[in-house]
């Protein structure tokens, strides 16, 4: 073991940087404007609207919240039959839908995050969903929508850069979270990187708890290659990259 490398890296996971940093540096301290709070999209891109709370109610089923949260496990086997469209949109709704708007740079979401930042995107690789063609996707939460990106990408690129994790081709949907780490380093500067690894921890939390709520199974996946992955969502892997990936699938 590199004793030297991991000591240092021990140190991401303390809250040590606070002390050290004047903030008065930060781009918001500074009068810069907040960076949006989604990623624009072509306008032209067709898009596909989702079913809004209530409407996907009837995707959950009627289990109690102790039952949903035992139940949760990482499931790695999916059966090839399809998700709704308000499965769908129930899953996504859980793990990045928008609340409330206070204001035009700020969305307080179903998931929790560090000075209310969210700096995630979510892609999706859809497979096997009623009502969306096979294809690249990103979710517009300020709509609510499915924007088109492209079309569909062989499974066999995703499972190698899921470095041969086969189930992440072998779902009806890959969920891909990008970060777009300037939306909190705006306000946090560097002691931004272990919140922002902190909040991709709830987003995910919510997709297995509604995937378990909807007899649905996901994994959460942390093993991947980050060169292959961005370059299948044509990121630039710097200023947005891939940070965390979960298949789901009917089980
Ligand atoms: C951050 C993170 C990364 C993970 N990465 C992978 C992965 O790449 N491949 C995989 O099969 N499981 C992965 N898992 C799932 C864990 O292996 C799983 O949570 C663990 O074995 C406990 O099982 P349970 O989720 O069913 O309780 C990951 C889980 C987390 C939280």
């Amino acid at each position: 073991m590199n004793n030297d490398l991991i000591t240092r890296h021990r140190g991401f996971l303390k809250d040590t940087l606070r002390k050290e940093y004047d903030f008065s540096l930060t781009d918001q301290h500074r009068g810069i404007p907040a960076p949006l709070i989604q990623k624009p999209y072509n306008p032209e891109a067709p898009r596909i609207p989702l079913l809004a709370p209530p409407e996907f109610k009837s995707s959950i089923s009627d289990t109690d919240l102790l039952t949903v949260v035992i139940g949760r496990e990482s499931r790695r086997h999916y059966l090839p039959a399809p998700l709704s469209l308000s499965e769908l949109s129930f899953l996504l709704f859980s793990t990045q839908g928008i609340r409330h708007t206070p204001h035009p740079s700020v969305s307080l979401r179903t998931v929790p995050s560090a000075g209310a930042r969210h700096s995630f995107e979510t892609y999706l690789l859809v497979r096997n969903v009623q009502s969306v063609d096979p294809g690249l996707y990103r979710y517009l939460p300020l709509d609510h929508t499915l924007a088109h990106l492209g079309d569909r990408i062989p499974p066999s690129s995703v499972i190698e850069g899921c470095l041969d994790q086969r189930f992440t081709g072998e779902c009806s949907v890959t969920f891909i979270w990008t970060v777009i780490p300037y939306r909190t380093e705006w306000r946090y500067g560097p002691v931004s990187h272990k919140i922002i690894a902190i909040d991709a921890g709830h987003v995910c939390q919510n997709l297995y708890l509604a995937c378990t709520a909807s007899g649905l199974g996901s994994c959460a996946i942390g093993a991947y290659d980050q060169d292959i992955m961005d370059t299948l969502l044509h990121l630039d892997g710097s200023d947005e990259f891939v940070i965390y990936i979960a298949p789901v699938g009917r089980m």
